[in-house]
C-alpha cells in the first residue's frame, strides 16, 4: 500500500511561470522567442506576476484547496551563484498569500524554463545542470521550506527532451538522439540531487517533513486496428519509453533501454509520490526495429487522424485512459496526483464534458482503492502556450490579453459544484 501524503484530496489549478508571469527576459524561452523561433512571444503573457493576489481571489472564490505553480529560476539566480532576494521575496509573498487564504502550495522548481546562463553552458546537456539545480533546489527549501510540504522538481523530463533534443521544436534546438539521451540523464541526476538536499534542508533548517515528486507526462498508448498485430510491439515500447522509463529509473536507481542506457544511478527511491500530467491517447502504427523507430508512428489512418474527441490542439481526449494509467501506475505503491489535466477550446460544453468524464475517472480509481490523491485542472488561466502562443485556451479563466481582464469560465464552476457532488473532498 502506498503510504498517504494528504489527509485531503488536493484540488485546484495548475500554471508554470513563464506561461503566466510575463517578462521573464533572463531565460531560455525568452531568447528563443526574440529570435523569432516561436510565432509569438510571451512579452507580459498574462502579467500574473503583478496579479496574482487578484488570481488568487478566484481561486478561493472557486473553493480550490490546493494550487500548483512554478519558481522562475531566472529570476531568481539571475547570475551564475547570484541570488536576487528581492525575488526570492516575491516568491515568500505569493505563497503566504496563498496561506493566508487557506489554500495549499504545490511547488514546481523548474517548469520548462532555464536562466539564460545556463542555456549559454549547454542546458541540459551540460553535466553541471545537475549540481546547479541541486544548489537551486536547496535555496529554494531554506527560503520556502517552512511554508511549503508539496514539492516538483521537475515538469514533463521527457516531453523537454524530445521536444527540446530530438525534435528541436523548443529551445536549445537540438536534434540528435545522443543529446536527448544526455538531456534525459542530466533531468535525472537533477531531481535526484534535488530530492537527497530537499529532504536535509527541510529536516536541518525547518525540522519539516516534505513531500518531493515529479509531474510526469503520460499518454494512453493504442496501437492502429489496421495491421493491429504488428502494432503492439512499438506501443509497448512508447508506452516503457513515454510513460514508465523515467519513473521507473528513479525507483529501481537504474537507467535502462535497449541501445541507449545501460547505468546505474547514486540513488534509488526518489520519488516520496507520482505527479502524472495527463491530456490524450495516441494511436500507434509500426515504423521499423531501429531508434527511434521502434516507437512506431503516429497513426495517419483516417479513423484514427481524425476520429475520437478531439481538442483545438488537435489531441484526442480520452478519459478512460486516465484511469487505466492511474491503475497501472499504482504499480509503484506510490501516492499519485494528476498535475495536470485539461482541454484546449472555447466550447464550454465541451470543456465541461472534458472535466466530467476526467473526473470521474479519478473518483473511480479513488473508490476502487488506487492510491489517487490530487489532481490539478491545466489551466487557471488561459496563457502562453509555449510553441502555440496565445490562441489554445486551457484556461478556468478567460484572460483579455489587451485589458487583461479576467473572466471567470462557465466550467469553473462545474469544476468546483462537481469535485463535490462526487464525492472527492
Ligand atoms: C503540458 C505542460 C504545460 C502546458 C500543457 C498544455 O505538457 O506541462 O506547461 O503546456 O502541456
Amino acid at each position: 500500500m502506498a503510504k498517504k501524503i494528504s489527509d485531503k484530496f488536493l484540488w485546484g489549478a495548475a500554471t508554470s511561470s513563464h506561461q503566466v508571469e510575463g517578462q521573464n527576459y533572463l531565460n531560455d524561452w525568452w531568447a528563443w522567442e526574440q529570435n523569432l523561433k516561436v510565432p509569438e512571444k510571451s512579452n507580459l503573457a498574462c502579467d500574473h506576476y503583478r496579479r496574482f493576489k487578484e488570481d488568487f481571489k478566484i481561486l478561493k472564490q472557486l473553493g480550490h484547496n490546493s494550487h500548483r505553480f512554478s519558481l522562475e529560476w531566472s529570476r531568481l539566480e539571475p547570475k551564475e551563484n547570484e541570488w536576487n532576494e528581492n525575488e526570492w521575496q516575491h516568491y515568500r509573498l505569493v505563497v503566504s498569500e496563498l496561506i493566508s487564504l487557506g489554500i495549499e502550495p504545490f511547488l514546481t522548481l523548474n517548469h520548462f524554463t532555464l536562466p539564460k546562463w545556463i542555456a549559454d553552458k549547454g542546458s541540459w546537456n551540460c553535466p553541471e545542470t545537475a549540481v546547479y539545480f541541486e544548489r537551486f533546489a536547496k535555496k529554494a527549501v531554506e527560503k520556502l521550506g517552512d511554508l511549503v510540504t508539496y514539492w516538483l522538481t521537475l515538469n514533463e523530463p521527457m516531453v523537454l527532451a524530445i521536444l527540446s533534443y530530438l525534435l528541436g521544436i523548443w529551445p536549445p534546438g537540438k536534434t540528435a538522439i545522443a543529446d536527448m539521451s544526455r538531456a534525459i540523464e542530466v533531468q535525472m541526476r537533477s531531481h535526484i540531487n534535488g530530492y537527497i538536499i530537499m529532504h536535509k534542508t527541510a529536516e536541518r533548517i525547518h525540522r519539516k517533513k516534505i513531500y518531493v515528486g515529479i509531474a510526469k507526462n503520460i499518454a494512453k498508448m493504442d496501437p492502429c486496428t489496421e495491421g493491429y498485430l504488428k502494432n503492439i510491439l512499438p506501443t509497448f515500447w512508447r508506452h516503457h519509453f513515454y510513460n514508465h522509463f523515467f519513473i521507473w529509473s528513479l525507483v529501481n536507481g537504474v537507467i535502462f533501454f535497449p541501445g541507449l542506457f545501460s547505468k546505474v544511478l547514486p540513488f534509488r527511491r526518489s520519488l516520496d509520490f507520482i505527479g502524472l500530467n495527463y491530456y490524450r491517447r495516441f494511436h500507434i502504427k509500426y515504423a521499423g526495429f531501429s531508434i527511434p523507430k521502434m516507437l512506431g508512428d503516429d497513426c495517419l489512418c483516417l479513423e484514427h487522424r481524425i476520429g475520437g474527441k478531439r481538442t483545438d490542439m488537435w489531441w484526442e481526449s480520452y478519459a478512460s485512459g486516465l484511469y487505466d494509467l492511474i491503475r497501472d501506475f499504482s504499480r509503484y505503491h506510490l501516492p499519485i496526483i494528476i498535475t495536470e489535466n485539461g482541454i484546449a477550446t472555447d466550447d464550454e460544453k465541451q470543456r465541461i464534458e472534458f472535466i466530467k468524464d476526467h473526473l470521474d475517472a479519478v473518483a473511480k480509481a479513488k473508490k476502487n482503492g488506487l492510491p489517487i490523491e490530487g489532481y490539478f485542472y491545466w489551466s487557471l488561466m488561459d496563457n502562453f502556450e509555449w510553441a502555440d502562443g496565445f490562441q489554445p485556451h486551457f484556461g478556468l479563466v478567460q484572460v483579455d490579453y489587451a485589458s487583461q481582464q479576467r473572466m471567470i469560465r462557465q466550467s469553473a464552476y462545474f469544476y468546483s459544484d462537481y469535485i463535490k457532488k462526487i464525492g472527492l473532498v
